[in-house]
């Protein structure tokens, strides 16, 4: 290609952004709410934005429905008494939580039941003043409030929720300390507020809700969805009995599963007998020793350019959202992009 059709195909591509916006615009929002993402920005109902699980399209075939699960929070979150109520969902590290959770925070008979929606990420190491304008952001996206102390956000968090019905999740949740930063925001107007946690910890506050494990249909079924993305032509159907018992020595976990599915994606199919015997060899071991265990095997089977790339979003915080600006900053990531969009262009 050109690099004068590369132009044009960028100033079209603009123009058709363009065309986008304006049609949505003129939408009519009938019916439709807006949920904040995690993020804190607002994505529409129709155009929805899976804030950080990745794309839609890979989400709607890669998911493993939990109706049992999700019916339950629902439940929980809408129904029972008036007074703001506490949930928490808890299970080990990898186990779905913050995933169950996005699931209910979208959920159409949640985004019409509450007023005010917020996503708070609070993770090991925070910092109450970004929580704070975290939450705030998501009610109030286009206010800035940057330039106000903990104690000015508490209260205008407080001001924004008062005689509100609403949900926050607070996700990953490590301490009552965190909890402790921000309970005072939040208003009981004995209207059926909710807070919705995620923790690997039991018993930090409100009622546990204990997130079980998948089982060994569901375990396969996430393996295969995962892997019909990454294998062109689908699932080889003669590696059934191996994918099975992949899916079952990962105990349930959906975060070994996805990881297993990225190694077997990029793996020779002849090799994937190498990989059902070493999870097979380590299934004895605790889930967390098992999922260290799994995480190594990925990285041994990472391209050696990308391995660099996985240590260094290993400084991250969990869940954080990484700008791509910054991202750029990074010299040799920076290379690396660009390389590979002058071989796609190339190609
Ligand atoms: N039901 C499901 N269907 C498809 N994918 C799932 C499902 N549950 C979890 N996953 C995937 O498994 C991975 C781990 O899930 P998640 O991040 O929600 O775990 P977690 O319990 O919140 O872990 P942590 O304690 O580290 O926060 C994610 O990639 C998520 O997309
Ligand atoms: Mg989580």
């Amino acid at each position: 290609m050109l690099f004068d059709d590369v132009t044009a195909e960028i100033k079209l591509l603009k123009t058709k952004t363009g065309e986008i916006d304006s049609i949505e615009a003129q939408k009519p929002t009938d019916g439709l709410r807006d949920v904040p993402s995690q993020a804190g920005r607002k994505w529409s109902g129709v155009f929805h934005q899976v804030p950080s699980q990745g794309s839609i399209s890979t989400i709607n075939k890669a998911v493993v429905d939990l109706k049992d699960q999700e019916q339950t929070i629902i439940g929980r979150l809408i129904g029972g008494s008036l007074q703001l109520d506490i949930i928490s969902i808890v299970g080990m590290p990898g186990l779905g939580k913050t995933f169950l959770a996005d699931r209910v925070y979208r959920d159409p008979s949640i985004t019409s039941h509450f007023h005010i929606l917020a996503w708070c990420c609070i993770s090991q190491v925070y910092c109450k003043k970004d929580l704070l304008l975290g939450i705030l952001a998501c009610i109030d996206p286009k206010a800035q409030y940057s330039e106000f102390d903990e104690d000015d956000l508490a209260h205008k968090l407080c001001k924004h929720l008062r005689k509100q019905k609403y949900l926050i999740v607070l996700d990953d949740i490590w301490d009552t300390e965190a909890w402790n930063a921000l309970k005072i925001s939040f208003p009981d107007d004995t209207n059926g507020s909710r807070i919705l946690l995620t923790s690997r910890h039991h018993g930090i506050i409100g009622e546990s809700h204990h997130l079980r494990p998948l089982d060994e249909e569901e375990s396969w079924e996430l393996l295969q969805k995962k892997l019909s993305i990454t294998i062109e032509g689908g699932y080889p159907v003669e590696l059934s009995v191996l994918g099975r018992q992949i899916a079952k020595n990962c105990n349930g976990l959906p975060l070994s599963i996805v990881i297993i599915s990225g190694i077997l994606g990029t793996l020779d199919q002849g090799r994937w007998e190498e990989v059902a015997e070493r999870l097979d060899s380590n299934s004895k071991i605790g889930a967390t020793e098992q999922c260290k265990s799994i995480l190594e095997l990925s990285y041994e089977h990472l391209p050696y350019h990308l391995k660099p790339c996985l240590l260094y979003f290993s400084a991250f915080r969990e869940d954080q959202e990484i700008s791509v600006k910054r991202l750029m900053c990074c010299g040799w990531l920076k290379d690396l992009c660009e390389r590979r969009n002058q071989r796609a262009l190339k190609n």
